[in-house]
């Protein structure tokens, strides 16, 4: 119903070089994906990585966008100059963003209305932190930065929105939320979505994030309500990202 979407961030790492190298091993190891398959680079490597995917069915993506078509913003980059440079995606909201560039729910939701009206599918990501989830607060939370991130589009516009749930602790950390976990608050997502804005819900794509690796990736894709994965540290090196999108074979 719900084509899998399995997509690295590869974060602040792959010089131009690295990444051309990268791309380059992965192109053959992913070709016969069922999933839709997305690298979100820096934006210094966008050029070779452009370049390199032409004519495969990898699609490239930005880590972040700003609000405004041009101006005063030194060091951020329009959704127009990412549109021109190739890029089809653009990640929104990484909690790495919110915790230390001060990005909060009003500007995400600015962001991703900058990127859709400019064509770009926005990779929007929502989770709790730890202690967030011990205190019972994650079902309420990822429904709040859920909506507020959405406010202002259409159904149609949403259709094609995709949302991340990354539990913030489980980042880099080794741990996983489990596959019951992840299913569970992705479900909480969903519903939020269909309070506002009905069953367009059961057509958004909602990729689980955090930890996801070639061991655990088969569990979490057998679950109903994941769509797919945003893979950080396993998407890094070819063989294990390509493992991640081949969670099938
Ligand atoms: P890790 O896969 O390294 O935990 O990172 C997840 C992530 O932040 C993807 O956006």
């Amino acid at each position: 119903m719900r084509k899998p979407i399995i997509a690295g961030n590869w974060k602040m790492n792959k010089t131009p070089s690295e990444a051309k190298a990268l791309v380059e091993a992965l192109i053959p190891l992913v070709k016969e994906a069922v999933c839709d398959v997305v690298v979100c680079t820096p934006a210094v490597d966008f050029a070779v990585v452009s370049k390199a995917i032409e004519g495969t069915n990898i699609k490239l993506g930005a880590e972040n966008v700003h609000w405004a078509a041009s101006g005063a913003y030194t060091g951020e980059l329009s959704a127009d100059m990412l549109k021109e440079c190739g890029v089809e995606y653009v990640i929104i909201g990484h909690s790495e963003r919110r915790q230390y560039f001060g990005e909060t729910d009003a500007t995400v939701n600015q962001r991703t209305l900058a990127a859709v009206k400019a064509g770009l599918t926005p990779i929007i990501c929502v989770g709790e932190k730890r202690e967030q989830r011990e205190a019972g607060y994650t079902n309420a939370l990822v429904s709040y930065q859920t909506l507020i991130a959405l406010a202002g589009l259409t159904p149609e516009q949403i259709e094609n929105v995709v949302i991340a749930y990354e539990p913030v602790w489980a980042i880099g950390t080794g741990l996983t939320a489990t596959d019951e976990q992840a299913n569970e608050t992705i479900g909480v997502i969903r519903e939020a979505i269909r309070s506002t804005y009905g069953d367009v819900a059961d057509k958004v794509r909602i990729q689980y994030g955090g930890s996801m690796n070639p061991k655990n990736c088969k569990g979490l894709m057998a679950q109903p309500e994941i769509d797919g994965g945003l893979i950080g540290g396993a998407s890094l090196k070819a063989e294990d990202f390509s493992k991640v999108v081949n969670f099938d074979k």
